[in-house]
């Protein structure tokens, strides 16, 4: 087994990190407080944050630095915020597309 190349920040530091609560389509969680929305997406295992209008494909945050709006998700009932580009913090309502929309 290889080791991955990448590691959380978290795993270096000595001290727990602080965590707020979050709404993830409706489910509470707790995620650290020094994270993008899209990052916190991927900590929680949630890949997806919308489907391709057209051919309703699912789509990814792919570059985490506001040019490929590929991470657009409902912030807060504000539809289509780039979700790499958005800081998470406490009581924010994230809603992805995919169970956003019918
Ligand atoms: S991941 Fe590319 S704009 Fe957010």
């Amino acid at each position: 087994m290889t080791a991955s190349a990448f590691s959380r920040l978290h795993q270096h530091q000595t001290s727990k990190p602080d965590t707020c609560r979050i709404l993830l389509n409706g489910i509470e969680h707790q995620v650290p407080v020094a994270m993008s929305v899209a990052a916190a997406l991927l900590y929680l295992g949630q890949h997806v944050t919308r489907t391709h209008p057209v051919s309703r494909q699912p789509r990814a945050g792919l570059c985490h630095m506001g040019v490929c709006f590929e991470c657009l998700v409902t912030i807060n009932g504000q539809q289509n915020q780039r979700g790499c580009m958005r800081p998470v913090s406490s009581n924010m309502s994230i809603i992805t597309t995919p169970q956003g929309l019918s």
